[in-house]
Formats: structure tokens, sequence, C-alpha cells
């Protein structure tokens, strides 16, 4: 059945959120680690936005009356050769999931599912944003790579402009943290 398979696929795409954020826990707990705060805490604020995807997904699949399954998770990345490395790891990781929501919202197009076709329009956004955002973070880390306490800095100047709650954000399972 078509639109079977977009729950389907969208169930995959929980696994890979919640993998996402467990490799943000990881990435905060390193800088914390390093005594990195800012750094640290932008990570940590990343791992609750992934855990919220994830979350948005699990409400989508209980409103459509599909049963979501809760997956186990890949362990993540914790070793880091300099403070660079994880800001590359997480803008990849952004990529590759800007490429599965594509990916997501054609599947659910060519089911004629247009309503998982709506519902992916605010992850295509959204993954516009993370990548810009982690690209310009990833510019400024390469930039400072020798002078962390400059990227905290930066990230201290920066957080004056963080986002409010976002309205058209879909609603989470069991509400957004
Ligand atoms: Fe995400
Ligand atoms: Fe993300």
């Amino acid at each position: 059945m078509a639109a079977s398979s977009f729950a389907d696929r969208l169930n995959e795409q929980i696994a890979y959120e919640f993998a996402a954020s467990q490799q943000y826990v990881a990435v905060a707990v390193h800088y914390d680690a390093e005594t990195l705060p800012r750094l640290a805490a932008f990570f940590y604020r990343q791992a609750v936005e992934e855990r919220n995807h994830a979350m948005m997904m699990v409400q989508y699949l209980l409103d459509a009356g599909d049963q979501p399954r809760i997956p186990g998770v890949e362990a993540p990345r914790t070793e880091f050769a300099d403070v660079v490395e994880p800001v590359a790891l997480a803008l990849d990781q952004e990529r590759r999931v800007s490429g599965q929501i594509g990916a997501l919202a054609q599947a659910a197009r060519d089911a004629g599912d247009y309503a998982g076709e709506q519902f992916m329009q605010w992850f295509i956004k959204e993954q516009v944003e993370e990548v810009s955002s982690m690209s310009a973070l990833l510019a400024v880390a390469e930039r400072l790579r020798d002078k962390p306490m400059d990227i905290e800095e930066y990230l201290a100047r920066e957080a004056v402009v963080q986002e409010a709650i976002d309205p058209t954000a879909p609603p989470a399972a069991g509400g957004a943290l």
C-alpha cells in the first residue's frame, strides 16, 4: 500500500532523528569536558531539537493511525581530535538528513499522500536553517581552531538571536521540550 510505505520510511527517519540527538549529546558532553560551555550549550540545545523532531514524527504517525515503532539507536561517536571535528561531523549529519527529508517528501508525493507531503514541508525549511547555522559555525571554528575561547565569544554574541518558539512547528508527542 502506497501510503503505508511513506509511514514505514517516516518510522525509519525517527531512528535517524534520535541518533542525531544522541550524537549531539555526545558532542555537547565532549565540549563540556573541555570546559567550552557555549559550544556545549549549543549542542545540548541541538540534541533537544532533534529529539523533538523524532517526537513530531511519532505524533504524526499516531494521528495518521499508524503504529510508531520506537527504535534503538547506534552508539554515537564520542572521541574527537580537535575543536573543529565535532562541528564538521554535525554539518555532515545535517546535510545527510536534508537528503533524507527530501526523499521522504518525494515518497509522500509519489504515493499521492498529500498530508504526508505537507507534514514534510516544515522539516524542509528546518533543514535549510540547520545546514546554514552549522555551516556558519564550521567556518568560524575553522578560522579560530587554535583559539577556542574566541569561538565561545562568537557563540555568546550570536546567542542573542536565538530562535523563539516556532508556532508553525508540528506538535510533538508528549509536548515539545
Ligand atoms: Fe532533525
Ligand atoms: Fe538537525
